[in-house]
């Protein structure tokens, strides 16, 4: 499969740029990945042509219209297009080597280069832009770090980096920078190469590698190895389970996309106990947010079915000396409520929580009023235990918790 970019920018002479060069430039002729930039000035309606307008508000610059950019990503993503949608803005999140290698297992990517002030936020939310930065600067547009994105995906893209090996020990890799390099000649300007890489013994020239790598990083960089105690804290990701119609998985950060684009349906937030303001629009920072909890939680799956994210599970409050925990599981698209996908995620986790976590018990809590979900839960073989009594306020009556509870043996007799 080859990586297909689309560059919607204001300058596609920019493109391919230094990508026509050297290891990019022969696998853009391999037909490996390919750059496709589209000038969104194509896409303005008025005579002038125009793409941007005055900020709201007032202030210096000016901003890229909605509805000119809307209409460039719409006629190069139509729908059905698998391909992630990323702004490349000083306000976004960093871009790390492991979104690199997300993004180069992907089908592609449509990268959107701002210019001016920036880009109306209207457009950003409303289809689903990731916004990725390069680092704590700013850029006169989008381009250079669009270029500097796709050079680093297309270095590994798979045959692209003549020697597979390279790569995998480099800077970031193992989220340490990496050791220092030396070649001949022994002695430059009476500095010699350190002995130890002459030794031939490559177990001491692995240790003194790791060791430079661990010195340099601690110097320069010490937020990675921070970021290393949380990530080892934090545990192993919980593994894929693989249902009949969906498939169980960590949560990674494309979905942040896919969980904006469901946006809150006022139903499902009330089945949860809370309530939609009128105009309560679903923001990119909290779909952001909930990603990362759900990637930073040892027990959580993403639900994804068609290729696409629809719903989370999750295993909470792991208790490991009364082996028990609590289930939670959210669908967020309507149009898929009640096609046993709920059921099918729940038996995939009951049966990883009973057969290899060893919990004896798995509970959880429903509001009374959320029938669909407490028939779905009973036919999963969870049992009404109890009820805390007025729980919660909504719609300005109280309500029940119902609490339901399934055993080990149970399940397994099921
Ligand atoms: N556009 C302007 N500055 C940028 C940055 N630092 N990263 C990504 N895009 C940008």
């Amino acid at each position: 499969m080859s990586f297909r970019a689309t560059i919607l920018t204001l300058y596609p002479d920019m493109f391919p740029g230094h990508l026509g060069l050297s290891l990019a430039g022969r696998a853009l002729e391999r037909g490996d990945a390919s750059i496709e930039p589209v000038n969104i000035r194509d896409f303005a309606t008025d005579k002038h042509r125009s793409v941007d307008d005055t900020p709201a508000g007032g202030g210096a610059g000016m901003v890229l219209k909605p509805d000119v950019l809307a209409t460039a990503i719409d006629a190069v993503s139509p729908e059905g297009d698998m391909r992630p949608r990323l702004l490349m803005s000083p306000r976004g999140r960093p871009l790390t080597q492991a979104r690199v290698r997300e993004l180069a297992e992907g089908p592609g990517a449509v990268i959107v280069c701002g210019r001016f002030e920036g880009v109306d936020q209207r457009v950003i939310e409303a289809r689903g832009l990731e916004e990725v930065s390069i680092g704590d600067y700013v850029l006169s547009g989008g381009e250079p770090a669009a270029l500097i994105l796709l050079d680093a995906v297309i270095r590994v893209l798979p045959g692209v980096m003549g020697n597979a090996a390279s790569g995998t020990h480099e800077s970031f890799e193992t989220g340490m920078l990496e050791h220092p390099h030396y070649t001949r000649p022994q002695v430059f300007e009476g500095r010699e190469i350190p002995a130890v890489l002459a030794s031939g013994n490559h177990k001491a020239v692995d240790e003194w590698r790791a060791a430079e790598s661990l010195k340099l990083t601690r110097a320069r960089r010490p937020d990675l190895l921070a970021g290393q105690s949380a990530k080892e804290a934090r545990g192993k990701p919980p593994p894929q389970l693989q249902g009949e119609q969906i498939l169980l998985r960590p949560a990674r950060e494309q979905d942040v996309a896919d969980r904006l684009a469901l946006g809150r349906d006022r139903e499902i937030v009330q089945m949860f106990g809370s309530e939609l303001a009128e105009n309560d629009s679903y923001s990119r920072s909290e779909a952001e947010r909930f990603i990362d909890g759900l990637r930073q939680h040892p027990h959580a799956w993403v639900i994804e079915h068609e290729g696409r994210f629809l719903g989370e599970i999750r295993l909470d409050d792991i208790d490991r000396q009364h082996r028990r925990a609590r289930l939670a599981v959210g669908l967020f698209d309507p149009g898929k409520l009640g096609q046993g996908l709920g059921r099918e995620a729940i038996m995939l986790v009951l049966k990883h929580a009973f057969a290899k976590m060893r919990l004896h018990r798995v509970d959880l809590r429903v509001l009374s009023y959320n029938t669909r979900a407490i028939r779905c839960y009973q036919a999963c073989g969870f049992r009404e235990e109890g009820r805390e009594r007025q729980a919660a306020l909504v719609g300005g009556k109280w309500h029940d918790d119902v609490i339901m509870g399934i055993l080990a043996p149970e399940f397994r007799a099921a």
